[in-house]
């Protein structure tokens, strides 16, 4: 690390931002048309205050939970990102091996720059990952298998990027994307001639596999896919009360509360507004994690509260990178984790089980009396 270190994940925002080139900044920062929701997702946080709880005893606090079994230091996962590769040369090498020393979940892009079974040999902990329902059902099958195969332990399978969403930077910059190996000499003919009438702009996976993706798969895919492999199946992209239900009907393990981060379909609800609703209607029978717009520990603290076991990062997965690799992202989380520590310490919350609904408020106790 040279000169300053950062000190909050906003000034990592800023350093990245002259480290990585301009088409790529956009690419990672961007959202689909106005970024209306890019933006409420974020400032949905701010607008949560927090109802603090004086003399308990909060010398010892233990930050450590679960995911799906897996032990981790504190509730954060990395999300599944396209291409580190632009952030940092050795891509989710990088980044798996801070996942690995920081103790905390990971899931792979199907657009990853490194092939997953290489990621998979580099980690020591369990990490997870991501595909789509694709057009061609063996596709799915492949990759769920190689993911299974190379030693994945759960599958996310992301539902909001079915249909390409109008990404106004990209169009802009003329941008085109990237190519990822873990699709390299897949797909069919017809997969091919989907590769070549791409159009330029859009999905996070990668321009050769947008067009593969399934806009007509219903909720009975998750049983199919649950015949073929063991792994437990998460569900990315989950944003009503209504699909939550659906989600556990069919037997998915997890659901992800997230839009994209704003990128797929604009105009939506931040994620930690419709995380309660989703948390109500599952109640305890899948977990619930949530991405988008998380920033500084007390963001965590806040998705704790309203019902998420665990949040996940994005875009700052590459902010660090950027800056300092590995070691970038690894001080990167540490200050996550050191402000939920401080956080939960100044609410009188010395473990992430002590978290609930009671420390968190949003209507001003003076618009009862004035
Ligand atoms: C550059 C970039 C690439 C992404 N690629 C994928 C992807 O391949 N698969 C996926 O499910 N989500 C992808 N996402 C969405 C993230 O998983 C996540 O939902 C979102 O970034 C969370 O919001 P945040 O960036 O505000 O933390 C991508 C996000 C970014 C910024």
């Amino acid at each position: 690390m040279t000169k300053r270190q950062p000190i909050n994940l906003y000034e990592y925002e800023k350093l990245a931002a002259d480290l990585i080139p301009h088409p790529e900044w956009d690419f990672v920062e961007g959202g689909a048309t106005d970024e209306i929701t890019v933006r409420r997702t974020r400032d949905a946080f701010d607008s949560i205050m927090l109802r603090p709880r004086m003399l308990v005893d909060v010398d010892q606090r233990d930050l450590t939970t679960t995911v799906l079994g897996e032990k981790i230091d504190f509730p954060v996962m990395l999300c599944p990102a396209g291409h580190h590769g632009r952030a940092h040369s050795e891509g989710e090498i990088a980044t798996v091996r801070a996942a690995n020393e920081m103790n905390v979940g990971m899931i792979l892009s199907s657009g990853s720059s490194v092939v997953m079974e290489d990621v998979a040999s580099a980690s020591t902990r369990p990490i997870w990952f991501q595909q789509y329902f694709y057009r061609d059902r063996a596709m799915t099958e492949l990759m769920a298998h190689r993911a299974e195969e190379s030693g994945y332990s759960a599958l996310c399978v992301t539902l909001d990027a079915s249909v390409q969403s109008k990404r106004e930077r990209n169009i802009r910059n003329n941008y085109t994307g990237l190519s990822t190996p873990n699709y390299d000499g897949m797909g069919n003919e017809e997969d091919f001639s989907v590769r070549s009438t791409y159009r330029p702009s859009s999905d996070d996976a990668p321009t050769n596999v947008s067009g593969l993706v399934s806009p007509k798969v219903t909720w009975e895919e998750f049983g199919w896919l649950a015949s073929k492999t063991d792994l437990p199946l998460i569900a990315k992209g989950v944003m009503t009360a209504e699909d939550a239900q659906l989600a556990v009907d069919h037997g998915v393990k997890a659901i992800i509360v997230s839009n994209h981060g704003g990128r797929s379909l604009d105009s939506t609800f931040a994620t930690i507004e419709v995380l309660p609703e989703v948390a109500d209607i599952v109640n305890g029978r899948a977990e619930i994690y949530i991405d988008g717009g998380i920033r500084r520990g007390a963001d965590i603290l806040k998705a704790i509260a309203l019902g998420a076991d665990a949040v996940l990062i994005g875009r700052p997965i590459f902010w660090g990178l950027a800056v300092d690799g590995s070691d970038g992202l690894k001080h990167l989380l540490s200050i996550l984790r050191d402000e939920l520590d401080s956080t939960m310490g100044l609410c009188g919350k010395p473990d992430i089980q002590s978290i609930d609904r009671t420390v968190v408020g949003r209507k001003s106790p003076l618009l009862d009396l004035i």
